[in-house]
């Protein structure tokens, strides 16, 4: 068993963070939260275990990224334009790179090592069009020791014929490596079919997705209403369908276990058939200023009672860091309302930022039963942040709620001194000061 004390910040099911100044975290030796309360009755009650004082830090739950592009990590920041112009000069290129296993790997290795420098615990992961690439990235993830739920990226249409596969292609590979990955590590790694999205996948592979992932129980991510042009190609494409959800819905992709990256331009309509399907979404700041994309209404969408967590996004977003995720989350509350004066909404802050970033995205991923804050029971995933990163040395802001808006806005990269999954040390920060 391990003893974790010091300044814990988490957040509560009903909203908000608690905030425990002398706080302790007993984690047993399967990796589970076994104690969280007050450091006092730990050092008393769990005396026999050495404490493992953080000083100067705040302790949190890990980071989750419910939508990130493992093989777009090269282009992070890099590129202009937008969504369908974007692909076609930049990622497609870089995503058929991955046919190469030498480069596949070592781009995994480095994506998930400087995930977990920055304290993310948990991603949601499209890999590159290639089974062996997703196999590769499998690996990476399992030596990395984070949590992941990952698939192949299916595609069969209106891109590179060097990256399409058809629909039977992709769904044997899918199976193949659901079959050697769902599950394993400790049920960390977890498969997800993987539609990039209705612009390049036919009827056919669109159907079958949802066939098997009905038959099989398998997650599901996509991407939804993302980018003006983006719709009016889904409409070109798909005539005969009321609206961009309804061509998913039709095809048996709306379920409980189902993430939507973006879903910016939705109708009431399409709001109701996500709610009625329990379908997720993943909000992706980042990625829609990147790429012009939208301002997302996430208060109304919150208030709708909507199941939202937060994306990087990466490439569309430029960061992994899911701390600068939150800040692009708040702020984007903000210029929305910049753009909506007569309509204006309470702005999300820094606390609401972190909880969609942690709990929030959870929730989204159907994974607050085991991830998201510090309920006795639940997996060991948290993060040690440094304070002395976040604050000048003699700071008069130093009230909890000053100092979880100077971890948000300020988005440090080296904030994060020790990221733990599972009860495992997979981070740990050299020459911390
Ligand atoms: N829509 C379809 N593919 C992509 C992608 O790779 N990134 C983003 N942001 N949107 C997409
Ligand atoms: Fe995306």
């Amino acid at each position: 068993m391990r003893l974790y004390t010091g300044f814990l910040v988490h957040p509560l099911p009903q909203g908000g963070l608690e905030y425990l100044l002398d706080g302790a975290l007993v984690v047993s030796d399967f990796g589970q939260i076994v104690f969280m309360g007050a450091r006092a009755d730990a050092l008393c009650d769990y005396a026999d275990i050495p404490e493992e004082h953080c000083e100067n830090a705040v302790i949190l739950p890990g980071m989750v990224d419910t939508h990130v592009h493992l093989p777009q990590y090269e282009a992070a920041a890099i590129g202009t334009g937008e969504l369908l112009n974007w692909l076609n000069t930049y990622i497609f290129p870089l995503e058929a790179r991955f046919a190469d296993e030498e480069y596949a790997h070592i781009q995994s290795q480095r994506f998930f090592y400087d995930a977990v420098r920055l304290g993310t615990t948990t991603m949601s992961v499209y890999c590159s069009s290639h089974r062996r690439a997703t196999d590769i990235a499998f690996e990476a993830a399992f030596h990395a020791g984070l949590r992941v739920c990952m698939g192949k990226t299916m595609m069969d249409n209106n891109a590179p014929e060097n990256i399409l596969y058809s629909p039977d292609e992709n769904i044997n590979d899918s199976l193949a490596l659901a079959k050697a990955w769902h599950g394993a590590g400790n049920g960390r790694l977890q498969y997800t079919l993987t539609p990039r999205f209705a612009g390049s996948c036919s009827r056919e592979l669109l159907k079958k997705t949802g066939e098997t992932a009905h038959a099989e129980g398998l997650r599901i991510q996509t991407h939804l209403s993302e980018n003006p042009s983006e719709l009016r190609f889904i409409a070109e494409l798909f005539p005969e369908h009321a609206s961009y959800t309804d061509v998913y819905h039709a095809y048996g992709l709306l379920t409980d276990k189902t993430i939507m990256a973006h879903s910016i331009y939705l109708s009431s309509q399409e709001k109701s058939l996500l709610k009625a399907h329990n379908c997720a979404i993943a909000h992706c700041p980042c990625s829609n200023r990147f790429l012009q994309s939208g301002v997302m209404a996430l208060r109304q969408m919150l208030n709708e009672g909507l199941r939202i967590g937060l994306g990087s996004d990466v490439a569309g977003g430029s960061s992994l860091s899911m701390f600068n995720e939150a800040k692009e989350a708040a702020e984007s509350s903000k210029t929305w309302n910049i753009l909506h004066r007569a309509q204006e909404m309470p702005t999300v802050g820094a606390e609401e930022a972190l909880w969609l970033a942690t709990l929030g995205g959870a929730r989204a991923l159907g994974l607050d039963e085991v991830i998201g804050n510090f309920t006795v029971g639940k997996d060991a995933d948290f993060i040690v942040c440094d304070l002395n990163e976040i604050l000048p040395q003699k700071s008069s802001f130093v009230s909890p709620e000053n100092i979880i808006s100077r971890l948000v806005y300020g988005a440090h990269p080296h904030v994060v001194s020790k990221t733990v999954v599972q009860g495992k040390v997979v981070y740990q920060k050299q020459n911390s000061r």
